[in-house]
């Protein structure tokens, strides 16, 4: 294909249908280069021949990536409303902390000492997690969240064999994201569901009924993916406690909390957290981001090794020597620019900003749900946290259709949940968990009403067009309720499509 060929066709290949033979851009040579020390099997390689490369100038090269970058919808394009794997907005001073050479050019197999501020940096990150969750110790070597729920079941797991304790079952709610029931396969336990009860909360006398002296722990998160605090919360902790078993944390929904409440508080014993969504990192999708796993004391001696901490002399360093731990995770010490970028978010908001990125995380759920409720009413009665599940039961459409249309008017569409749809529950069909996040305006937010309201106006005008239809003969329909369609046209408020 010729490089020169339309924008709309260019997107649909790769660098590869571009190539034209002898269509390279200028390279530098080196004059002294002769090759005379390349094996014979390399030497194509390195005199760049034959080498079945693409060949292409500069510029084809540029406007082609430039292309598929606009290609795609991102979070620097357009608000995300992505619910339970939000993506949030990556500050670019994120970046460019984890771009300075310091950080950037290290080598993680040189020597330590030759990188102490990354060592210290490790250890801070470590000790401000640990202050904004409430627990004692930290590995940051997870690679993501469903990789940091691996790492706790595993530490769990290490747990009850050092106690001589067969515990098989991990307890799972209904509404949980579908890695927390992976991950405890994954880490060979058995996963038994717990329902929800119709106010969204966990039901905690089923919970009850479950708990024998095979229940390792319960995976929980607080707030759910439906949005939802759990009043409950100690009383499941105590009640899991009295019988032996432990509480984990799935900290994908932290950023509703921080600086208001503390998982470490509330009685769990191992946390992830997802950073993408919390501290404002890159998400890896499964890896490579960072989840870092948080723990009680009681369970640090089983943390993977090398665990950074301070040894008796004030010096960080990397111990080894854990014979109790669950070993290697990652290598090295995980994703070190994902944690640099949680590092700089969490001292660019401070503790006072962090706690406002959960207020208003919260406050633009709560703006966005009672906004929409005459169109999408709420599937609970009651505020949301930082995330609010909304039907999509009344739609005149399917709802799948509906917030794919939302992409044409400039925002990502949120994640649907229900049978059928792009969902992790059966439970609430064709409902949708909007999260907008902290970051968007009021202004934004608006906007974001507006376009959910336009795509509903699509949907009644298709409607009424059907229903009135013949158009174009002198004899139509008798319709009734015609006055009622113009007015909800005009004016720029919600329509009722089942009244048309
Ligand atoms: C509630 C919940 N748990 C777990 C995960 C998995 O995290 P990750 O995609 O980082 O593996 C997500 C996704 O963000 C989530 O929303």
């Amino acid at each position: 294909m010729n490089p020169g060929t339309t924008l709309k066709a260019a997107r649909r290949v790769s660098v590869f249908d571009l190539s034209q033979p002898g269509l390279g851009g200028s390279g530098i040579t080196d004059p002294d280069f002769d090759g005379e020390h390349i094996p014979d099997e390399l030497s194509e390689f390195a005199t760049r021949k034959n080498t079945g490369l693409p060949e292409l100038s500069e510029v084809d090269v540029v406007r082609h990536f430039t292309r598929l970058s606009q290609d795609t919808f991102g979070v620097d394009l357009g608000p995300y409303p992505l619910g339970s794997c939000t993506m949030k907005y990556n500050p670019k001073r994120n970046d460019a902390m984890a771009d300075l050479p310091g950080f950037a050019r290290v080598h993680p197999a040189q020597p330590k000492d030759s990188m102490p501020g990354l060592w210290t940096l490790f250890h801070n990150l470590q000790e401000h997690l640990a202050e904004i969750t409430g627990m004692d110790a930290f590995t940051l070597q997870p690679a993501a969240g469903a990789h940091g729920e691996l790492t706790g079941l595993l530490t769990i797991r290490r747990h009850f064999e050092s106690k001589k304790q067969n515990r098989s079952v991990i307890l799972i709610p209904d509404s949980a994201h579908g890695t927390n029931p992976a991950s405890a396969a994954m880490s060979g336990y058995i996963c038994k569901i717990i329902p929800t009860t119709k106010e969204g909360t966990l039901d905690v006398e089923a919970m009850r009924s479950m708990l024998d002296g095979d229940v390792a722990a319960l995976m929980m998160t607080n707030p759910s993916t439906l949005g939802l605090f759990d009043p409950n919360i100690e009383e499941i902790a105590k009640t899991l406690h009295d019988n032996g078993s432990l509480l984990y944390y799935d900290g994908a929904n932290l950023n509703a909390l921080m600086g208001l409440v503390r998982p470490g508080d509330m009685g769990f014993d191992v946390i992830h957290i997802n950073t993408h969504k919390t501290l404002s990192t890159p998400h890896g999708g499964g890896g490579p981001g960072a989840g870092p796993c948080g723990v009680k004391a009681f369970l640090e001696p089983y943390l993977p090794i090398p665990v950074v901490t301070r040894n008796d002399h004030g010096e960080i360093e990397a111990q080894f020597d854990r014979p109790l731990s669950i070993g290697r995770v990652k290598s090295y010490f995980g994703h070190v620019s994902i944690l640099i970028k949680a590092y700089c978010y969490i001292l660019s908001n401070g503790a006072e900003g962090l706690r406002m990125v959960s207020e208003n995380a919260v406050l633009n759920a709560n703006y966005m749900q009672s906004s929409l409720s005459d169109l999408l009413p709420p599937v609970f009665q009651q505020r949301c946290m930082h995330e609010c599940l909304l039907s999509g039961g009344d739609l005149d459409v399917d709802p799948f259709d509906f917030v794919k249309r939302l992409i044409d008017f400039g925002v990502h569409p949120p994640t649907l949940v229900g049978a059928g749809c792009v969902h992790f529950s059966d439970e609430y069909d064709a409902a949708m968990l909007i999260e907008p996040t902290e970051t968007e305006s009021l202004a934004v937010l608006d906007d974001m009403i507006a376009q959910f309201r336009k795509v509903a106006r699509e949907v009644a005008v298709a409607r009424y067009m059907i229903e009135t239809a013949p158009h174009t003969t002198d004899v139509a329909k008798i319709i009734t309720d015609e006055p009622a369609f113009l007015s909800m046209l005009e004016a720029d408020k919600p329509c009722d499509s089942k009244s048309s």
